[in-house]
């Protein structure tokens, strides 16, 4: 596997692969790596000739007191694992390699809408921060294809949208949430779990599972469904951000009887933010 850190040298190296008539897939990160990610990995070996993995802890996207300092960075470990799972090469440029500018100079990718609910309207200016850096790296890379997990749902549309309202001919494939054995969406900020909130942290995907099967058995009651969900998570310890149930294609409030939801929800335990989604199954009635 190849290390790169600057523009320069990455663009080089995919000429060379364009040349050869290669197909290559792009896997954004920002490292401290977990199976989410290499499952991603896989998946993008499965799909191209040539895979590329960026980790970069992008300071766009983190607001004021959040976690951009103290963020695991972990690239030595990253490295080796990402050979192991045959990446071909490994794009970690520094912070002044993609910013070349002063922040306040730097030009922003701005998705609206979809960038304002939820995550959006708890973490101000996170999208815009995601949107540029990802815009960014698809320009750098010029990928065939890009993988993202659906554990960032909202992530997910926003990058989609983005990348059909700017012309990016790059393919977006979105690859299911890998879980821990108990449940627990797999996340670089799970170290940030004491050992006894680590074990309480799976009641957070309980929970979705239930209202879930409350939707999937016909259970159109969703503030309902969302409100005792938010209680008993409280009683768990949890401190919800959100916890809603959208229409998957856009994240906007169903209409009763809608068939296509996904439940989502942000809750703190102790000082790491959980996210998590699930859709529930298909029903016809
Ligand atoms: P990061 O949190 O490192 O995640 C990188 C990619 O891995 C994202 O597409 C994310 O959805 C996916 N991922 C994380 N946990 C996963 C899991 N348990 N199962 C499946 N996929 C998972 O998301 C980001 O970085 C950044 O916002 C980024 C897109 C790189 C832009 O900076």
């Amino acid at each position: 596997m190849i290390t790169l850190t600057t523009t320069a040298d990455l663009r080089r190296q995919v000429r060379r692969w364009r040349m050869d008539g290669e197909r290559i897939a792009l896997v954004p990160t920002m490292g401290k790596l977990h199976q989410g990610h290499l499952t991603l990995v896989r998946e993008a070996r499965k799909r191209a000739d040539r895979v590329i993995v960026t980790i970069f802890v992008n300071p766009l996207q983190f607001g004021e007191g959040e976690d951009f300092e103290s963020y695991p960075r972990t690239l030595q470990q990253d490295a080796a694992a990402l050979s192991g799972e045959g990446a071909d090469l490994l794009f970690a440029p520094a912070v002044t390699e993609v910013y070349s500018r002063p922040r306040e100079l730097q030009t922003r990718v701005e998705v609206p809408g979809i960038s304002d609910i939820l995550c959006g309207a708890f973490r101000t200016g996170h999208f815009v921060g995601v949107a540029t850096v990802v815009c960014k790296l698809f320009n750098m890379v010029q990928a065939d294809l890009a993988l993202f997990g659906a554990k960032d749902y909202q992530q997910l549309l926003v990058i989609r949208h983005m990348a059909d309202d700017l012309c990016i001919p790059v393919e977006i494939i979105g690859v299911p949430t890998v879980r821990e054995k108990d449940g627990l969406a797999m996340s670089s900020r799970n170290g940030y779990l004491t050992a006894q909130e680590r074990k309480q942290a799976p009641e957070l995907h309980r929970v979705m599972q239930n209202t879930a099967a409350a939707i999937e058995s016909g259970s159109h009651e969703y503030a309902k469904l969302e409100n005792d969900a938010k209680q008993v998570l409280e009683k768990a310890g949890f401190r919800p951000d959100y916890y809603v149930i959208r229409k998957a294609e856009d994240l906007s409030r169903p209409e009763q009887g809608e068939q296509n939801l996904v439940i989502l929800a942000a809750a703190y335990l102790g000082k790491a933010r959980l996210i998590d989604n699930l859709k529930p199954g298909f029903v016809v009635r």
